[in-house]
């Protein structure tokens, strides 16, 4: 048989992937742990695909950035980050009540998942992808730079009810909020520090338009709700359900700690942001409020805590080793 020159360069670029799926593989077995250096020799193009495509979208619609970091946020809380949410089919995590139309982003991380199936094919998991999203998202809004840790492997199913079970509602309160932070092995400290995270993106106003009219038998308007946000926030509203009103005030694509400023001035825009600080029947409010006074004071203490949080986060329950697979598309199992 001949071979030509063509057929050589392609033996040893798949040669070359293979030893590099290997390399990935083996170093999940040995630790069967994330680790901050996973892909440096598998696949060291990651950050930098990850991060143009990230830039690219957030050039596009400036939003895209929070919606990323969500989308990280509702895959770990419904079994482990593992990008189940990503999963498309009739038990699909996207049709769950707290996704449905709310989350967003899915088409971003299929460009992202191209390039690298382009780049390192069958090395990169979904799982990772959408953690380093997120991390670019916060990144590029101006936030902390964390390290990610990487490793995951992607599941195998989607987990619908548990999309409608595990992930927390804005009109929970923060006792129920933390506990369900504390099923998936966060403290009370991830609550307040990755609900920072509402210093970027919006929400929608079915989410929060009970604070606005017939709040109560004796008070139209949550008085929890500073008096002069009120009025523009119902004006926002007067358009219907799906209008978008910024969840900080002051700075909605900007990550900073105006979020937690905005708390103590009355001035969350989530019955469950303003819970933090406000509902003092609930015995987890003091310690709430007490992260809310000092992330508020101090932005330094904020951004560590909230890179902190993000990794721990990031570790619920990930598959490692040989548990779960690299999807080739992320929408679908292999
Ligand atoms: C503490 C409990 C939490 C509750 C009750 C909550 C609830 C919500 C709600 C209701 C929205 C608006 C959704 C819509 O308009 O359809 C939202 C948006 C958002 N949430 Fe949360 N969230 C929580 C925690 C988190 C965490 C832990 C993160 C990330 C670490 C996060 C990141 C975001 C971001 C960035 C947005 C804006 C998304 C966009 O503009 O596309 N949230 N959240």
């Amino acid at each position: 048989m001949e071979y030509s020159r063509g057929d050589h360069t392609s033996n040893r670029l798949k040669l070359l992937c293979k030893i590099a799926v290997l390399l990935c593989i083996g170093a999940a077995a040995a630790s069967g742990q994330l680790t901050d250096d996973y892909y440096d020799y598998c696949c060291p193009q990651v950050y930098r695909i990850v991060r143009s495509r990230v830039a690219a979208a957030m050039k596009a619609e400036m939003r895209m950035g929070a919606s990323l970091l969500r989308l990280h946020f509702h895959d770990c809380f419904v079994n482990g980050c593992d990008a189940s949410i990503l999963l498309d089919g009739s038990n699909s995590e996207k049709f769950a009540a707290p996704n449905n139309n709310s989350v967003r982003g899915y088409e971003v991380i299929d460009t992202i998942k191209a390039d690298l199936e382009s780049a390192c094919p069958g090395v990169v998991s979904c799982a990772d992808i959408v953690a380093l999203a997120a991390k670019y998202g916060v990144l590029l809004s101006g936030g902390p730079d964390y390290d990610v840790l990487l490793g995951r492997r992607d599941g195998l199913v989607a987990n619908q009810t548990g999309a409608n079970t595990n992930l927390p509602s804005p009109f929970d309160s923060i006792s129920t909020i933390t506990k369900s932070f504390q099923n998936v092995g966060l403290n009370v400290t991830d609550v307040v520090a990755l609900s920072g995270a509402h210093t970027i993106g919006r929400s929608r106003c079915l989410l929060f338009s009970s604070r606005l009219a017939n709040f109560s038998a004796t008070n139209s308007v949550d008085p929890t709700l500073d008096s002069s946000l009120a009025p523009s926030l119902q004006q926002t509203c007067r358009g219907g359900d799906n209008q978008l009103a910024a969840l900080d005030v002051n700075s909605s694509d900007v990550f900073d700690n105006h979020y937690f400023q905005n708390l103590l001035a009355n001035k969350g825009v989530l019955s469950s942001d303003q819970g933090l600080v406000s509902n003092s029947d609930d015995p987890t409010v003091a310690a709430t409020k007490a992260l809310v006074q000092a992330y508020s004071a101090n932005g330094q203490r904020f951004s560590c805590d909230f890179g902190r949080s993000m990794v721990r986060m990031g570790n619920i329950s990930p598959l490692t080793g040989k548990a779960g697979q690299i999807r080739k598309n992320c929408r679908a199992v292999n």
